[in-house]
């Protein structure tokens, strides 16, 4: 038993959501007074900072550590020259501009709300209670969960996670209290229709892993905006989603307990990327030569001779 079992029954009585993709949205996730609370804790609640410096080293001392995590820095001195210097972008990712740094807390204050919380995630009732909802099979995956801020600068381009994830979590639990308006949430999107055969090959092509594509190839349906709001889905080829954080972290810091459930083991014998769902049409000249010589191909027999004894001969 624990105080936060009524999540499960809201869990459990969520209507799914089918647009841009399958998905569950729970605004008013925690109770009133719950969420007051933990505004309130201190792990949430951080001390306005003057600079990066001082920020980094406040989010330290309550034992936050960045977080190999894609989009970021896992180095904080990469982060910094890139803070002081946009043209010095530490990063091998050719879909995104920016990046950033990813901070999971380490260890929650001792019997606050925050520790009570991340064992509730944690524990097999939590796991049982989504793998029920989206009909997934209980046996084989494991918990992945965790108090993160992501820094100004945070970039993940459009992609639908890759195939060893059963099953994401996001809820906004944002310190800020204009966070609504500010520009860091989640995007969930939908190819363009002339990009919509990268989702067809993943369909047809379930030992190949997915892959980020560009913020172009995609159109933003909603954005997970509400505080106190978490969305849950199962990834799968559509479920295109991306996040680029646009804003002062000085203040207040985006943040969210972000939780995965993994599948131990999941065979893929490639991953291509999205240079390799490049298509590069032929250029027109050849276009048209290909097309007029494809139509003599296909001309009957005797219309061709005519055509080239006119041609030769000059009748
Ligand atoms: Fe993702």
């Amino acid at each position: 038993m624990s105080r936060f079992d009524y999540l499960l029954a809201k869990i459990g009585e969520a209507p799914f959501l089918d647009e841009p993709f399958r998905h569950v949205e729970i605004v008013d996730f925690f109770s009133e007074p719950d969420f007051a609370q933990l505004l309130e804790a201190p792990e949430i609640k951080t001390e306005a900072a003057a600079d990066d410096r001082q920020l980094i080293d406040q989010l330290g001392k309550l034992s936050y550590k960045p977080i190999e995590f894609p989009g970021t820095a896992s180095n904080i001195r990469d982060y910094l020259d890139w803070r002081d210097d946009p043209g010095c972008l530490h990063t091998n990712i050719d879909t995104c501009e920016g990046f950033g740094l990813t901070f999971r807390l380490q260890r929650p204050v001792a019997g606050g709300i925050v520790e009570e919380l991340n064992d509730f995630f944690e524990s097999a009732e939590f796991r049982r209670c989504l793998m029920e909802k989206f009909g997934l099979d209980e046996e084989g995956v494991f918990p992945d969960v965790g108090l993160q801020k992501y820094l100004a600068g945070y970039e993940i381009s459009p992609h639908p996670d890759v195939r060893a994830k059963a099953l994401t979590y996001m809820i906004n639990v944002n310190p800020d209290p204009a966070s609504e308006q500010q520009d860091y949430h989640t995007h969930y999107m939908r190819f363009t229709p002339g990009r919509s055969y990268v989702e067809a090959y993943w369909r047809g092509n379930p030992q190949h892993d997915r892959c980020w594509v560009p913020w172009s190839w995609c159109e933003t349906v909603k954005r997970q905006s509400r505080n106190n709001s978490i969305v849950i889905f199962a990834p799968s080829d559509d479920t295109l989603h991306g996040v680029k954080a646009n804003y002062d972290h000085l203040p207040a810091q985006r943040t969210q307990f972000y939780g995965n459930l993994w599948y131990n083991r999941i065979a893929k014998t490639g991953k291509p990327t999205w240079r390799d769902f490049e298509i590069r049409p032929t250029p027109d000249r050849r276009a048209r030569t290909t097309l007029r010589q494809s139509v003599i191909n296909h001309m009957p027999m005797k219309e061709n001779l005519r055509r080239i004894k006119q041609t030769v001969l000059g009748r």
